[in-house]
């Protein structure tokens, strides 16, 4: 029986889901990444497949724009579908002055504005966290360690642990899942990046406090696709490339978790 915003069949989902917010990034996963990959939803455009990625089913289901969005899928998936894990595969706009567009951030944790998240036990300012096993295994496929816990540049961040490569950096630490994309209060951003936060997007926070409630997993990798202090964003061939990367890491991690 299908869902309120899902159009599946009990079974069709896999396990573990890859969550991009855009439509047409599920579909270019499941056209590019997985095998034997099959429509299992289109409901209101929100494209979702099954297929199998080295023999592992796998399935791909777009999350729309912002927490409210992705609550309702991640909750619907988690809830009916017997999904257990998933790794949304977004973008964000880098914050801490290291970063650089094409970097890619493993969000171990999701600072939010969001009264839905912070609310969400009366009294308590609810702590939205990734799951720790994706995030290691997220990070050790990214080469992200213990072994790169020293600084190597001046400019090294207090958080977020950092590894070079040839494509770009990738780093563990807290994002912001804003409620708004067009913020005025730039206070508040200076004062988010002084207390360690790596980017901004608009769903992490969303995805793990439903994963926390569900008793499921969840991660979140990011792809910086703007800088939210200096005018430089990736073109639109960069971006597919690099958004392939955080699909891998996705994918290792599930894999290896
Ligand atoms: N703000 C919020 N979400 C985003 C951004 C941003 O600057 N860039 C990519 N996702």
């Amino acid at each position: 029986m299908a869902t309120p915003h899902i159009g599946a069949e009990p079974g069709d989902f896999a396990p573990d889901v890859l969550m991009p917010g855009d439509p047409r990034r599920a579909q270019r996963i499941a056209e590019t990444v997985l095998e034997d990959a099959r429509l299992v939803t289109e409901v209101r455009g929100i494209l979702g497949y099954t297929g199998t990625f080295d023999g592992r089913p796998v399935s791909v289901l777009a999350s729309g724009m912002g927490i409210p969005s992705i609550s309702i899928y991640a909750t619907e998936l988690f809830r009916f579908y017997g999904v257990e894990r998933i790794i949304r595969i977004g973008t964000a706009g880098g914050m801490a002055p290291h970063l650089q567009v094409g970097d890619v951030v493993i969000a171990n944790a999701a600072h939010t504005d969001s009264s839905v998240v912070g609310n969400k036990i009366p009294q308590i300012h609810f702590s939205a966290a990734a799951t720790f096993s994706l995030t290691a295994a997220a990070a050790e496929a990214a080469g992200v360690g213990p072994g790169q816990r020293r600084p190597q540049r001046t400019e090294e961040p207090a958080s977020g642990r950092r590894r070079r490569r040839k494509n770009g950096s990738v780093y563990v630490g807290p994002v912001i899942s804003s409620d708004v994309f067009y913020s005025d209060r730039p206070a508040v951003n200076e004062a988010l990046v002084k207390h360690g936060t790596l980017a901004v997007e608009m769903e992490a926070a969303g995805l793990y406090a439903v994963a926390a409630q569900e008793g499921k997993q969840a991660l979140a990798i990011c792809t910086i696709s703007d800088l939210l202090f200096r005018d430089e964003a990736l073109s639109a061939a960069d971006r597919e490339l690099l958004f392939d990367r955080a699909v891998a890491l996705g994918l290792a991690a599930f894999a290896n978790a």
